[in-house]
């Protein structure tokens, strides 16, 4: 199986953030490098973040040259400090930022690794944790957070119809779990059957990586700091993949917008298009918003 990511809605970003060469810009969310290739590609220099050290590590082999000409700089480091960083390279190099990427959620890579926890196909430890320096893995929670909020967890962050009786059947399992089969046999004896054609572990996993993560407020942290650090005329852009990561996207927009700091450029969210939806089904629940600096 092809495991490698493929960057979602990439020609709709590139045309949004409307590089000229020459252009500095920021892609937040850096994962397998496809977007930062784009950009490199248009004569962009890059700054990119990720706050997964496996990320990092494949990404400084492959643009050891980008990055030795100072045309890539490689940031480990969660996004929610995304101005403090810039700041400190602002220090020595010129960088007037013209435009901020931020795809969320996970890389394949990450999804498609047993070992990190993240997906209900394969075996493997309930950890989650995209950045490992985090001190809490999913299956704490699960050990940690009593039932009620456990419900509620399930169903502010994914809403998982079943939540009660998921975070029911999880406190009363006989031993701890601890591994993603374990968890997946847990919802499959209380749910018996697949949602909209779903796994019926999807949304519970959706959950528990966004809570394990802070998902919700990396994002809140970072929208701010990235009209921040943007040049006047400068754009963001955000690909969102599920509701709770779109809402805040495009609350921000909305109040950025009532106090004239941008202008929206589209009215609706962009979604991928057929020709993408075939060759990547994975993108089917993008939604991408862009804004302009006023
Ligand atoms: C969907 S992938 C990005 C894929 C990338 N655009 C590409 O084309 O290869 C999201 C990446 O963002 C990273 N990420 C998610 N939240 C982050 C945060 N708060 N700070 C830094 N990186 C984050 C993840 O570790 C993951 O590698």
């Amino acid at each position: 199986m092809n495991t490698a990511h493929q960057s979602v809605m990439l020609t709709e970003t590139l045309e949004i953030m409307a590089i000229k060469s020459g252009s500095v810009v920021i892609d937040a969310t850096f994962g397998s490098g496809g977007h930062t290739q784009a950009l490199l590609d248009q004569g962009a220099t890059v700054i990119a973040f990720d706050w997964d050290t496996e990320a990092i590590e494949r990404g400084v082999v492959r643009f050891k040259a980008a990055i030795a000409e100072n045309k890539l700089f490689l940031i480990h480091e969660s996004f929610s400090k995304l101005a403090e960083e810039v700041a400190n390279l602002k220090q020595t190099e010129d960088l007037p930022i013209s435009a901020v990427l931020f795809d969320f959620g996970t890389s394949s890579e990450q999804l498609m690794s047993a070992e990190r926890g993240f997906s209900f196909m394969g075996d493997g430890p309930l950890d989650m944790r995209m950045d490992t320096r985090l001190a809490v893995m999913a299956k704490d929670i699960l050990a940690l957070v009593p039932e009620k909020q456990l419900e509620q967890l399930f169903r502010e962050f994914s809403g998982e119809v079943h939540a009660r009786a998921i975070a029911k059947a999880v406190k009363q399992s006989p031993t701890p779990i601890t591994t993603t089969a374990q968890l997946v046999d847990c919802i499959a004896k209380v749910t018996h059957r697949k949602a909209h054609g779903l796994h019926p572990a999807t949304k519970v996993f959706q959950a528990l990586r966004i809570a394990v993560n802070g998902e919700l407020s990396e994002i809140q942290l970072a929208l701010p700091q990235a009209l921040s650090v943007l040049e006047q005329g400068g754009r963001i852009v955000c690909i969102a993949f599920h509701e709770g990561e779109d809402r805040i996207v495009k609350q921000q927009f909305v109040q950025w917008e009532a106090n004239k700091k941008v202008k929206k450029l589209y009215k609706k969210p962009l979604q991928p298009n057929e020709t993408e939806l075939q060759k990547n089904p994975r993108a089917r629940s993008a939604k991408l918003r862009g804004v302009e600096k006023i």
